[in-house]
């Protein structure tokens, strides 16, 4: 009888779920949210626009002779946000606390659960809602399925913050419409890359609604961002491959090719080459003003009392300038007040540390931080 009925259920949900949980895609219409932003001194609209913008943020003196900010401004909108919320059907008090997840630049929210065949062993989603937990990943603003606001003016770093933060608060409401019904109870936050830089300053500044971060593709440090941008040769996207994005202002730029996504994503030997094509065919082309805004803002990172994990893969090209041995102890003098502080950095990995191989060894470290600090569930 009991076996009868666990088949009825997954067979009842199948169009949304596997036999261990179930999920749902929904749009959340986020409405008059506001944030400071800054106005930009410098506009993409060619080609040749985004090629120089591209030498001014990478040549050796680009902090002290290019100054991508004009001043600042505040940006108020509404926007959808494209979301997807689990839950395990057989639901224990770990269910009570829900994983928000971040993604980072050039990427959306399969990032965290890719929908490549074999994919299940890149999925920090499945391997968290196999050891119970709730789950909420969603397209960034300007990214996926989400509104692409204006990308000089709108998608920048503060409001993304201010989106993470309205979107915590609605899953913890009381009969929250984005639960499946399930009572959420706290929220732990894992962020990767441009995600993980949103999480960090999202911690200082609403502490009240997180139990604590984790961390990946990310030191918390600068210096290494023109090699980033130097291997890139961002494109406007709509002109590179009309057909794809056509529809995308002309703000919203890529890197050029598969070998400049994967040159910043990957190391190898430590990952396969059809994963890297994935990557490269679900990416999303990002807003120029992220990069820009990216560090202009400083959030007081020793304020937060709160647990922290970074987990770095050991080559990662944007936080480590590929070499995070030596770098990650400036990363702890960041967060200096987090209890416990959790950094690891000799994962074999590059930047995109969930889709390389032996990920499950970096999920069971991640999801073991959340479970030794997630409180009122032991
Ligand atoms: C929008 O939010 C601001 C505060 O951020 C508030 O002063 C204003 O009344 C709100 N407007 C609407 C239409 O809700
Ligand atoms: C949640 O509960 C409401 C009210 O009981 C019900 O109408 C709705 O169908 C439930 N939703 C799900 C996904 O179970
Ligand atoms: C940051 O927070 C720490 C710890 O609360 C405090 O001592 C320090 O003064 C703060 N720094 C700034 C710039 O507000
Ligand atoms: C970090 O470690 C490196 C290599 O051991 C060392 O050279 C550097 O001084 C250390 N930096 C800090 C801030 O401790
Ligand atoms: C990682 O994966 C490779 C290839 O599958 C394997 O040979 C290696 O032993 C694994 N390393 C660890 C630490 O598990």
């Amino acid at each position: 009888m009991a076996s009868a009925l666990v088949i009825l259920l997954s067979a009842f949900s199948l169009a949304q779920a596997s036999s261990d949980f179930t999920c749902e895609t929904y749009t959340v219409p986020l409405k008059n949210i506001s944030a400071p932003s800054f106005k930009l001194s410098f506009e993409i609209k060619t080609q040749f626009d985004i090629n120089d913008w591209t030498f001014n943020e990478a040549r050796r003196d680009s902090s002290t002779a290019f100054n991508g900010i004009a001043g600042p401004s505040t940006t108020v909108g509404d926007f959808d946000i494209s979301a997807r919320f689990c839950t395990p059907l057989k639901a224990t008090k770990l269910a009570q606390t829900v994983l928000v997840m971040t993604h980072g630049v050039g990427a959306d929210k399969t990032y965290w659960d890719p929908t490549l065949i074999g994919g299940e062993q890149y999925s920090l989603v499945q391997a968290a809602l196999a050891r119970g937990h709730s789950i909420f990943h969603y397209d960034r603003l300007g990214t996926g399925q989400s509104t692409k606001a204006d990308p000089h003016t709108v998608v920048q770093f503060p409001i993304q913050v201010e989106i993470l933060a309205s979107l915590t608060r609605l899953l913890l409401a009381p009969s929250s419409p984005y639960t499946l019904n399930t009572t959420i109870t706290s929220a732990f936050h894992l962020g990767h890359s441009f995600g993980a830089y949103i999480t960090a300053a999202f911690g200082p500044l609403y502490p009240e609604l997180t139990q604590g971060i984790s961390l990946s593709g990310y030191s918390g440090l600068f210096d290494w961002f023109n090699i980033l941008i130097a291997g890139w040769q961002s494109r406007v996207a709509a002109q590179l491959d009309p057909a794809r994005w056509g529809s995308l202002q002309s703000g919203y730029v890529t890197p050029v090719d598969i070998y400049a996504d994967a040159y910043l994503d990957f190391k190898s030997p430590f990952f396969d080459h059809a994963v890297a094509e994935w990557v490269t065919s679900a990416k999303s082309p990002y807003a120029i003003a992220e990069l820009a805004t990216l560090g202009q803002t400083s959030y007081n990172t020793s304020s937060f009392t709160k647990p922290v994990q970074v987990f770095q893969g050991r080559y990662d090209l944007s936080a480590c300038g590929g070499n995070c041995d030596g770098v990650l102890n400036r990363t702890a003098l960041l967060w200096k007040n987090a209890s416990p502080l959790d950094i690891t950095g000799s994962f074999p990995a590059g930047h995109m540390v969930n889709l390389h191989h032996n990920a499950s060894i970096a999920f069971a470290a991640m999801l073991d931080f959340v479970g030794e600090n997630v409180q009122g569930t032991k």
